[in-house]
């Protein structure tokens, strides 16, 4: 049973991507990951100039490897950006995919511009951070429209670089997004971000915990949200997706590959269980689909939409 497989020409030697912003700081971080058995490692989310994020607390754990976060998108720019791949490239042959913040449209469309000049894989628009709203407003992925808009000017910005969208599972209809950036150009869809915002409140001062007071939810309690955003995106495009929220085990992965993922993403798992949890996803995946004498992973993808 082999596990690599090709993703928009990419070739990988599994499923499994280092989601943004889990232990992504530095080349040498991610290329440890990669190392540990990812298929592919995310940086953390690039902005062209410094954006300092929030102060602590930023990261909150609920238990049972739930977390709240509102890290609010820290980064040194695209200096930081380009010392990040090269010393990436120097270290690992692995795929790396650069993860695009902004805050407007025009610096979105920048930011692409400057980052695919690093030559990365595959480049995720972020545009689903729920953590800045005080700041920036709405996440773009909440609007059709934006959304759309934002894509269009990533796309035309990307050369042969493959565009993923990051969606945001704080809204309405998904899939009505998801078709929306298909339209605009996207290559395939990254679903889903962060639960909520949600708010944890210390009963003693009666104050919310977090610095930013709001955060977003990820860990095994928001897997189900990402299963049902993975299947009705399947239904709505034809482009690929990478399917994140609570994967931990194999079993996991299997579940939000059958809702329609082709990539699984993980990170709230490497944040309690270190970078070492790659190595046991592949291994249970390896042994479900021998177990269901699956000859190649690409098999899997969509099983639960046969009627
Ligand atoms: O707060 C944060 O940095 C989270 C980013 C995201 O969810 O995209």
């Amino acid at each position: 049973m082999n596990l690599s497989t090709k993703f928009l020409g990419i070739k990988m030697v599994n499923s499994l991507v280092l989601a943004s912003g889990i232990l992504g700081v530095t080349g040498s971080n991610l290329a440890a990951v990669c190392r540990d058995g990812c298929g592919a490692a995310t940086t953390k989310s690039i902005w062209l100039k410094f954006h300092a994020g929030h102060a602590n607390p930023t990261v909150l754990h609920l238990g049972n490897g739930n977390l709240i976060n509102a890290v609010g998108l820290p980064h040194g720019g695209i200096e930081e950006a380009r010392v990040e791949i090269e010393s990436f490239r120097k270290l690992s042959k692995s795929p790396l995919f650069a993860s695009i913040a902004g805050s407007r449209l025009e610096e979105y469309a920048a930011t692409v511009e400057a980052v695919a000049k690093l030559k990365p894989d595959l480049i995720e628009l972020n545009i689903s951070c729920p953590n800045v709203e005080d700041e920036f407003g709405k996440p773009f992925a909440c609007d059709v429209n934006l959304a759309a808009e934002a894509t269009k000017l990533a796309k035309a910005r990307c050369g042969k670089i493959p565009l993923a969208v990051k969606l945001s599972p704080n809204v309405a209809n998904i899939a009505q997004i998801a078709k929306a950036v298909e339209a605009a150009g996207a290559d395939a869809i990254v679903a889903i971000n962060t639960v909520g915002p949600g708010m944890v409140i210390d009963i003693e001062t009666a104050q919310p915990i977090l610095a930013n007071r709001v955060g977003g939810l990820s860990g095994p309690a928001v897997k189900p949200v990402a299963v049902k955003a993975v299947y009705d995106i399947y239904k709505a495009v034809k482009i690929p997706i990478i399917g994140v929220g609570g994967i931990s085990s194999g079993r996991d992965a299997i579940e939000i590959m059958q809702a329609g993922a082709t990539l699984v993403g993980v990170g709230s798992a490497v944040v309690d269980g270190g970078s070492e949890v790659f190595a046991k996803i592949a291994k249970e995946m390896e042994a479900w689909c021998k177990q269901h004498k699956i000859k190649n992973i690409s098999e899997v993808i969509g099983l639960a939409h046969r009627s």
